[in-house]
């Protein structure tokens, strides 16, 4: 099933997410529909509260970043590869040098801006068996996980632009939260 993405402006999106039981019931159907979701919108992530769930988990696909030509050979190999499902995720370590990248997001249409963040994230997550692991992942595979991570905090990218960004996208932003937008994927929205 594809669910509807919720908009910018509802309270789901600013909650710091709660950690998953292994009971947790039909999580395998959920994470089936969160990739399913994620694909119908075109999305390289989605994270849980995008579909109203305040729970730490998110899913990403950065497949479609593989065949940008500026990448090395191993980079777009990583990316094409890197389909995966983070559970209770726990940021460890953030390293390296910041830089730029314009970001989206799925529950934010129409707006891209540059964000900075670290070039490098270690993280520790299980997968749906409740196995957990600790990875370290740099560049673009970081940055949506980075993005996503921020999700289940709470966090979405605009918080990270300067105030003058934030008060030049205001109105933008509430149109959104009205409804007023066109995107070619189903929205859910706060007013
Ligand atoms: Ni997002």
């Amino acid at each position: 099933m594809v669910y509807p993405i919720v908009a910018i402006g509802d309270a789901v999106l600013r909650k710091k997410c709660k950690v998953i039981e292994p009971n947790y019931p039909h999580i395998d159907t959920l994470i089936n529909d969160m990739f399913a979701t994620m694909y119908e919108a075109s999305g390289v992530g989605l994270a849980a509260p995008q579909i109203g769930l305040d729970i730490r988990l998110f899913v990403v696909d950065t497949a479609p970043f593989a065949d940008d030509e500026d990448l090395s050979e191993d980079e777009q190999k990583i990316l094409f590869n890197l389909k995966k499902v983070f559970i209770n995720p726990e940021v460890i370590e953030e390293s390296g040098e910041y830089w730029d990248f314009n970001e989206g997001c799925l529950s934010i249409p129409n707006i891209r801006e540059d964000v900075s963040r670290r070039a490098r994230v270690t993280i520790k997550y299980q997968d749906i068996n409740f196995q957990e692991y600790i990875e370290t992942y740099d560049g673009l595979a970081a940055r949506v996980i980075q993005h996503e991570y921020d999700h289940i905090e709470g966090i979405l990218f605009t918080d990270k632009l300067s105030s003058l960004k934030k008060r030049l996208l205001r109105k933008r932003i509430q149109l959104i939260s009205s409804g007023k937008v066109k995107t070619d994927y189903k929205m859910r929205f706060p007013q």
